[in-house]
């Protein structure tokens, strides 16, 4: 087994996975790193595919017991057994991790199962799993190691009562009290697994709003849609302390900006307050590979560290925690590297949240054109006027659509309702070709669909939706 490569990725996750392929494509010799037992990275083990299992698995759950009935479908005697449906979601994950494991065999990418550390420019030592050491030599090293969970000062997660969202997507029964801190993306998809499966969900949040980041009026629209799905939200609260007592967890909040303390008692308290760069033991200081102020990898638009031959994508690096995008910096680094025009556009990265109804975004926000002095016009369609929707039952949302006051060409696009993460993929293409509303607008759709909402919103830019 020859050492010497073209290209060596440290992890392999979905930024390292799809680097190492894409380079493998173009004809270099690549080795992959991972210190995981499977391949996929946080990605396929512990995030985007077991939570989506558990959210659609606990959607047709939440599903039977509500809008069934209504249809003439009579469901009775529907339970849940936790841990059949745990087995679903591992059957799911193993499905996807030996996928990765499938593709690297055809496009022979070498696995090394081991923890990498970048001895020096061009050499990768390897600690590896089976035992041992092994030193890989390539002439471009790429780092993809990712993130790792955002730890809340003076809480010690243990996976079982207190867990991050690794440990709530391993629990062996529906807890009574669910208290999620933090009402970000993870808090609200897990929090709905949880609450749909019969918890009492209490989100204690230090912002006085849900979802930062997105557009203020869908997520106030979110947040009223979920309290009356029965989440309880405690916003501009924050966890100073949670104690364990045998049978409870006692959870002691205030609020953000100080004043009194008060005691929830809770079964299982999730702590996800954010992600943060997983660097540790690479031995970038050493090298003096520079980090920003968060501790994530300083790279320049072609991904290079402020080292020669060093590269770094994904979750490591600024930009959104997404997995897409993480696999877009792997696709763009290979072909830089391989002499091709590798580019991320990063004002068009869609974002998806998979509640129920779910939340989908690409572009700019409505308060992010205010700050920018950016003039704007609004088209906004609900889906209480969509024919589908109605016929459906699935009418809680809209589809909003910002374009530029002068040119008609659209800034950004947010949708809230059933299937938004399909129907945002529209809006990207849309955006990637400079498309104005007027465009989307004079686009046949078809009939009947959500996504004649799309183009409804893209008319009521110029003030002429039919259907509404
Ligand atoms: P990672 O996927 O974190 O992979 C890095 C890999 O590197 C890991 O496997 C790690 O073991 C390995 N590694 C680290 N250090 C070393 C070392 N020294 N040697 C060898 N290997 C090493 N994003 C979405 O877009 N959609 C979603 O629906 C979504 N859902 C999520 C749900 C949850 C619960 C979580 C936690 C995250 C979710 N994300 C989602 C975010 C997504 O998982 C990340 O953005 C994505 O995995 C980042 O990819 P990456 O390749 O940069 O890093
Ligand atoms: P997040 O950044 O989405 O949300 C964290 C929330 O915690 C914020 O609302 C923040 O204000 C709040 N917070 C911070 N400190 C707090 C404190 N001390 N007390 C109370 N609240 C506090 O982070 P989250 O949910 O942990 O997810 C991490 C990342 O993982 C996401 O940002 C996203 O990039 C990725 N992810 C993506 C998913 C998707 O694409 N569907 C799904 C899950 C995760």
């Amino acid at each position: 087994m020859s050492d010497s490569f073209d290209l060596v990725v440290i992890g392999a996750g979905p930024g390292g996975y799809v680097c190492a392929i894409r380079a493998a494509q173009l004809g270099m010799k690549v080795a992959c790193v991972e210190k995981r037992a499977t391949l996929g990275g946080t990605c396929l083990n512990v995030g985007c595919i077991p939570s989506k299992a558990l959210l659609h698995a606990s959607e047709l759950y939440a599903e039977a017991n509500g809008h069934l009935a209504e249809m003439g479908i009579v469901a009775r005697d529907v339970s849940v057994d936790v841990a059949k449906m745990m087995a679903f979601k591992d059957k799911g994950v193993k499905g996807n991790t030996d996928g990765v494991a499938f593709l690297f065999k055809k496009n022979k990418v070498e696995p090394v199962h081991g923890t990498a550390r970048i001895a020096a420019p061009g050499k990768v030592e390897v600690s590896l799993a089976a035992g041992g050491t092994r030193v890989l030599e390539a002439r471009n090293i790429v780092v993809a190691t990712g993130s790792d969970v955002m730890p809340l000062p003076g809480v010690e997660i243990d996976e079982t009562r207190i867990v991050s969202s690794t440990g709530a997507l391993e629990l062996k029964e529906v807890p009574g009290h669910l208290v999620v801190v933090g009402a970000g993306i993870i808090g609200l998809e897990l929090g709905s697994v949880w609450g749909r499966l019969g918890s009492k969900v209490t989100v204690v949040e230090f912002l006085d709003r849900i979802t930062p980041g997105i557009d203020a009026e869908v997520a106030k629209t979110f947040q009223r849609i979920l309290k009356k799905q029965g989440f309880d939200f405690r916003l501009g609260t924050k966890v100073t302390g949670i104690d364990k007592t045998r049978k409870h967890l006692k959870v002691t909040v205030e609020p953000a900006q100080g004043g009194d303390a008060e005691v929830i008692e809770a079964d299982i308290a999730l702590v996800c307050i954010g992600r943060r760069p997983y660097t540790q033991g690479l031995g970038l200081a050493d090298l003096g590979v520079a980090l920003d102020d968060r501790g994530r990898i300083r790279t320049d638009r072609g991904f290079k560290t402020s080292v020669d031959g060093i590269y770094a994508i994904g979750d490591a690096i600024a930009g959104p925690m997404l997995a897409h995008k993480a696999e877009d910096e792997g696709v763009a680094i290979a072909e830089l590297l391989a002499g091709r025009a590798g580019h991320v556009n990063y004002g068009v990265i869609p974002g998806v949240i998979y509640t129920a109804p779910e939340v989908a975004y690409v572009g700019r926000s409505e308060e992010e054109l205010k700050d920018a002095g950016i003039a704007y016009r609004v088209g906004k369609f609900p889906f209480t006027a969509n024919g589908r929707a109605k016929v459906n039952l699935q009418t809680d949302g809209f589809v909003k659509i910002l374009a530029d006051a002068t040119t008609d060409r659209i800034l950004g696009v947010h949708i809230i309702g059933t299937d938004a993460g399909n129907m945002i993929a529209e809006a990207a293409v849309a955006m990637e070709f400079g498309a104005s509303a007027e465009d989307v607008a004079r686009t046949c759709h078809a009939h009947p669909t959500l996504t004649e909402a799309v183009k409804e919103a893209a008319l009521a830019v110029d003030g002429r939706a039919l259907h509404m």
